[in-house]
Parts: C-alpha cells; sequence; structure tokens
C-alpha cells in the first residue's frame, strides 16, 4: 500500500510522463463502513471538538462555502480505510462554524472517468444561483466540473469532462492540480496549482465565461526553488505549488501555496491579473498544518481551514481506523506590519465549559486542573529567563509531558515532543519556528488541546499546529515551565472544552 510521499511522488511522475500508471481501482461511491464506530469513539487518541469524518482517512480542507446561511465543508477522503489512496469528497455542514453533520460523500471517482483514480481538491462555488464544484481527476492530473441541482446533496459531474485536459503546451510542469475560482464582474479566474520543473512553484491563470470553456492568461505569480524566504526560518518555496488559495485582504490580496513542506503566504498587489508579493510568511509555523483553504462568509470574515497531519506511523494509523484531523477554523486579517493576522475564530468560545482562573504565579509548578481537551490562555511576563511556557499532558512522575515554549535566545516558538508519548509509534521531533517577542512584549498564548491535536496562537502573530500521542492515561497534568532566569505567569485562564458530539466521531 502506497505511503502519502509515495502516493504523491508517484502523481508527480505520472503528471511528467503524462501517462496513466495505477492499475484501475473500482470505486463503490458510497461510505464503507470502517472500522466499529465503538472502537473509535473509545480511542482516547480521537479529538472531540475537531471536524473530522467518523473513520478512515482525510486530507485537505476542499471548497469550503457558505450556502444559504450554512457552512459547508469538503475534504480529501478515502472511505476505505485510514491510507491515502482513491480520493473522494466527503461532506459536513454546519450552522455555527463548530458543530458539524456528516452529510453523503459528495464526488467519487467513476469508473472509465477522467477522475476514475481519484478527485484530488479543489474548490465550490455558485453560478447563477446553483453550486459548482471544480476539482483534479487523476490520472493524468486534469481538472473537471460538478453541480448540484438540489442544495448540495448529489452531484453532477459533467458530461464534458475534464474542462481542461493538460497544462498549457510545451509547459514541463511539476504537477496542475487544486483549482481556485473566483469572480470578477462577469468573468471567472481560475488558478491552478503547478510548477516548472527545476524553476520553482507557479500558479497557472486562466480566464472563462461559463467555468466550462478556458483560456490560459499566464502565471499569476511565480516562485524562485532556489529563493528563501526572508526571516530568521528561511522557507525554500520549492518546485510545486499545490492548493492555491487567493483572495482580496483590506485592499491587498494574499496568496496562499502549499509547498509540500509548509502554507506560505503573500501579502500584495493584483494589478492587470498579475500578483505581486510584498510580505510573505508561514501561515501556520509547523508542517503538521498543510493545503489550507479559506471562505468569505456572509459576515464578511476570511476563514481559513487546514488538514492537520497525523505525527505517528503509518502502521498505528491504519490500526487506529483513522487519520487526518480537520483544524479549528481561523480567521484571516491584516495586521498592521502588512503581514497576516490569524486568529481563532470567535464562536469557538461556544464550547467553553467550566472555568478556572490562576492569577500572579511564579512561571514554574503545577495547577489543580488536568484535562485533555481544554482551552488555555496563558500571559507570562518573560523577564530575565531564556525559555518560558507551560507543560501539558503531563503524567504525574513526568513519565510523559509536552512542552509548548518561546526560547528568547534562539528567538523560537516549539512544541517539544521528545517526551510526549511513551509509544514507539509517536513522532518525537520539536514542530514550530522562528518568533521574537519585543522588548517589554508580553507573551500571549492561547492554546486548544484536543486529544491528540494541540493548535497554539501567540500573540496573534504566529500559528503552531502539533499532534501528540500520550500512551498513559493519567498524562492529564498542566505546569508551567522557565529556565535560565525568573519569568512571571500574569494570568492563566483555563476552560473545559465541550465535545461537539457525543461520541467523539464528530456528528
Ligand atoms: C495536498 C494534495 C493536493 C492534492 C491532494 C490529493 O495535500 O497533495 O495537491 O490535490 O492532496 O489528496
Amino acid at each position: 500500500m502506497a505511503s502519502r510521499r509515495d502516493f504523491l511522488t508517484f502523481s508527480a511522475a505520472t503528471v511528467l510522463a503524462g501517462r496513466m500508471a495505477l492499475p484501475n481501482e473500482t470505486c463503490m461511491g458510497v461510505d464503507q463502513p470502517g472500522d466499529e464506530p465503538s472502537k473509535l469513539a473509545a480511542d482516547p487518541q480521537r479529538p472531540r471538538y475537531h471536524l473530522m469524518p467518523p473513520a478512515n482517512w482525510m486530507n485537505d480542507p476542499n471548497g469550503p462555502i457558505v450556502w444559504k446561511g450554512q457552512y459547508h465543508m469538503f475534504y480529501q477522503y478515502n472511505p476505505h480505510g485510514a491510507f491515502p489512496e482513491s480520493m473522494h469528497w466527503g461532506h459536513a455542514v454546519s450552522p455555527d462554524l463548530v458543530h458539524w453533520k456528516h452529510l453523503p460523500i459528495a464526488l467519487a471517482p467513476t469508473p472509465g472517468g477522467p477522475d476514475k483514480d481519484g478527485c484530488w481538491s479543489g474548490c465550490a462555488v455558485v453560478e447563477g444561483g446553483v453550486p459548482a464544484i471544480l476539482y483534479t481527476g487523476v490520472f493524468p492530473q486534469v481538472q473537471c466540473l460538478a453541480r448540484s441541482e438540489d442544495g448540495m446533496r448529489t452531484w453532477q459531474k459533467l458530461a464534458g469532462n475534464p474542462i481542461l485536459a493538460a497544462p498549457p503546451q510545451g509547459m514541463q510542469t511539476t504537477g496542475f492540480r487544486d483549482p481556485c475560482v473566483w469572480r470578477e464582474e462577469d468573468e471567472w479566474f481560475l488558478a491552478i496549482g503547478s510548477g516548472i520543473e527545476g524553476q520553482g512553484g507557479v500558479v497557472l491563470l486562466y480566464r472563462s465565461r461559463d467555468l466550462i470553456h478556458w483560456d490560459y492568461l499566464h502565471f499569476l505569480c511565480k516562485g524562485r526553488r532556489d529563493e528563501l524566504l526572508p526571516g530568521k526560518d528561511p522557507v525554500s518555496t520549492g518546485e510545486m505549488w499545490e492548493c492555491p488559495d487567493f483572495f482580496p485582504l483590506s485592499g491587498k490580496h494574499a496568496l496562499l501555496v502549499s509547498t509540500q513542506g509548509a502554507v506560505v503566504y503573500s501579502v500584495g498587489a493584483y494589478e492587470n491579473h498579475y500578483f505581486r508579493p510584498e510580505v510573505q510568511g508561514k501561515a501556520d509555523l509547523s508542517d503538521a498544518y498543510y493545503a489550507a483553504r479559506s471562505m468569505l462568509d456572509d459576515k464578511g470574515r476570511r476563514i481559513l481551514w487546514g488538514w492537520i497531519r497525523e505525527g505517528r506511523s503509518e502502521a498505528a494509523q491504519r490500526a487506529a481506523g483513522w487519520a487526518g484531523v480537520m483544524s479549528l477554523p481561523r480567521l484571516v486579517s491584516l495586521a498592521a506590519d502588512g503581514r497576516l493576522r490569524i486568529t481563532p475564530a470567535p464562536e469557538l468560545e461556544t464550547l467553553r465549559g467550566k472555568h478556572h482562573h490562576f492569577a500572579g504565579q511564579l512561571a514554574r509548578g503545577e495547577f489543580s486542573i488536568r484535562g485533555d481537551s481544554l482551552e488555555i490562555q496563558a500571559e507570562f511576563e518573560p523577564g530575565a529567563s531564556e525559555v518560558v511556557g507551560l507543560t501539558v499532558r503531563r503524567s504525574p512522575g513526568g513519565e510523559e509531558l509536552t512542552s509548548i515554549t518561546y526560547n528568547r535566545t534562539k528567538a523560537q516558538f516549539l512544541v517539544e515532543r521528545e517526551h510526549s508519548s511513551l509509544s514507539p509509534d509517536a513522532d518525537r521531533g520539536p514542530q514550530g519556528g522562528s518568533f521574537t517577542l519585543a522588548e517589554n512584549e508580553t507573551l500571549k498564548l492561547r492554546i486548544f488541546l484536543d486529544a491528540s491535536v494541540i493548535e497554539v496562537f501567540a500573540n496573534d502573530r504566529a500559528c503552531l499546529t502539533s499532534r501528540i500521542y500520550p500512551s498513559r492515561p493519567d498524562s492529564l497534568g498542566i505546569g508551567t515551565l522557565m529556565k535560565g532566569g525568573r519569568a512571571r505567569l500574569k494570568a492563566l485562564d483555563v476552560w473545559e472544552m465541550r465535545p461537539i458530539s457525543r461520541d467523539r466521531l464528530t456528528s
């Protein structure tokens, strides 16, 4: 069975060679039962307030869209098990961004069709009152269209698919996938993730009047493989840009691309259908967060979603019967310094249950509150300390613990996982990246703990997603930590979070 890396390497090779090499798989197009719901419901590693399918594999968020006052989320889904093959589009709907109901699978591969080996990532738009999905069929990678005439219950694929059968002629592309569509007056524009072999990632730009017939214009934007994004933690944007997401934001435009390592954003000017980046950064410091896609909601807010990958062995994923989680909804706005400000959606506060407040303690010690389904807000004065932060999921004897730390000397913000789990299946490397506090600035953390998922927001300017798999049922403690000098904890607020379903099946 292919790993996710094999799956993508294989797909890139087939695009380059312009051929189909997978055996033609039979797809049922219906949800397979997967693992026993009771086993999944009892799995302590399954989050309780993050969206995910009831079982099996998921990856990228696809086509998030508001339709008739409801939030619709699609996602890459394999109904046959917890491994990345035979991609379908799973579908869920929410009235409030927080509670979800699972709907039938929206798209399944059609035997003999241009998507026979998978319905890969894409977007959803509404044209003349009719919802439409644009997605990538494989193999080779082509773009397809499906529409829904019954309010997004069922989707009919266009008989004339694919609507784009190949990248522009003569281009040596590293991929051709993940359409992102928007409207400008009476025309549609389409951005496709791609890259030029040996050169760098690109976004291809097309134009159409009817979503079906497309003219290629030019690169919306082009990266350079060897160029590193500036900063203490420079990022290479690689040779292939997946999942482009392009939108206007407070008089500027933002482009997000997933570079097969990170979600990199650019804020800049969009003129004459060219995008010129001015400021760049990472949407999340960690590689656990990937393939981000946004939606504009009916309150005018830009809401970003991402795929939270697993951080344990493929064997452990398959044994668990599920893999992949949708991030919490994050609001995107433009900060005063021109960078993206990405913060948790306020709706998450509706999940807050019992509240605990602690104030004015030295930054070292254990608190009485314990749990693995919490929101934690902490504010520290770092003082003379070199390292300051919190420990979470700590067992009483400290055999298991996870540290969330700001290191002033190294200018780093990390989730340190060396002792997160006694299980040999769990990843141990730190996740995070560069982060600096200004002189006299306090460290303000908002941490969402949800079983194996950690999402941290620091000072409204850094997001950090991580995965941990503590093996002991008593690894639930919270403490503060400091090294190399005194820090002060100004305040600590902890809320016990309410689950979004009775049984960890999220519906
Ligand atoms: C990103 C990605 C997309 C592709 C999808 C396949 O994670 O590789 O480029 O469409 O996953 O599942």
